[in-house]
């Protein structure tokens, strides 16, 4: 079955739901193992090791300085991944792109120690990488309106519709997306699923504040992720989407009011 043929289940609000900027409409989302404060209360801290790598549920030093690091008053552009894995990508275009400031999201531990290595040997300075699901760490670290870019690249398909919730490209997605990034600031994301990059655009075409293409080049410019890397390797096919933030509309509430 193809993703445009799913209909969006008429879910209730997950218990686990964000909580951050847009909590209200992310009724659809179901966090990869449960939100900041379930875990919090009820989890046990990983006792993360690493130079660049950060445990923003658990210490409360480190969700701190992720909110320097994110902070809007550094001139830098900040450039978000989420779902870096073994930091391949992230390791590549901070070498391409020493200017910028990376944040990297990764929900386990195991694919954080090992990009922290990575990012270690490489000697890349720029990146800083934090074990949690970005969909809720985002609003936490990330004033709205101040973002420069967003990768997802290979989300994890989810292909069964009782799984639709744990899909990371959604109608509530592509809303906070809109909400974090500045005016002309872009998401990108690649699949090697056809039904998904159907399914992701139509999701992100669904935002207004957003005009979206599918790019013809699918490497959208930027260095191969892991994932990507194997494709070629294999001959299988990937697709690449691109959505822009429109200069004129900055927050949900100014395109809401504009259709009012
Ligand atoms: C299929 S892998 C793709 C990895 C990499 N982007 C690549 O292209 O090679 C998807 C990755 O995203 C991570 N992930 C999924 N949902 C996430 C979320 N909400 N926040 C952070 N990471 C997430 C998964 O743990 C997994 O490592």
């Amino acid at each position: 079955m193809a993703y445009r043929d799913f209909k969006h289940p008429d879910d209730k609000p997950s218990r686990d739901a964000p909580t951050g900027a847009g909590a209200g409409r992310s009724v659809q989302t179901r966090l990869v193992g449960g939100s900041m404060a379930l875990r919090r209360a009820h989890g046990h801290a990983p006792n993360l090791q690493g130079t660049w790598l950060f445990d923003p549920i658990f210490r409360e030093q480190d969700l701190e300085a992720l909110k320097a690091w994110c902070a809007p008053t550094d001139p830098r552009p900040l450039v978000v991944e989420i779902g870096f894995q073994r930091a391949r990508f992230a390791r590549a275009y901070c070498e391409q792109n020493p200017d910028v400031r990376f944040m990297g999201f990764e929900v386990r531990k195991k694919f954080c120690e090992d990009a922290d290595a990575w990012l270690v040997a490489g000697d890349v300075t720029n990146a800083r990488l934090a074990l949690v699901d970005a969909r809720e760490a985002l609003p936490l670290l990330v004033p709205a309106g101040t973002l420069d870019t967003l990768f997802a690249f290979f989300p994890d398909p989810w292909w069964k519709k009782r799984h639709m919730k744990k899909r990371l490209v959604s109608r509530d997605f592509a809303a906070d997306a809109a909400d974090l990034l500045k005016p002309g600031g872009e998401l990108v994301v690649k699949t090697d699923v056809e039904g998904y990059a159907d399914w992701a655009e139509g999701e992100l075409r669904a935002e207004s504040r957003f005009d979206v293409e599918r790019l013809a080049d699918t490497t959208a410019g930027l260095p191969p992720t892991q994932r990507e890397r194997r494709c070629g390797i294999h001959g299988r096919p990937t697709w690449a989407i691109r959505a822009v933030k429109r200069a004129d509309e900055s927050t949900s509430e100014t395109s809401d009011s504009a259709l009012r």
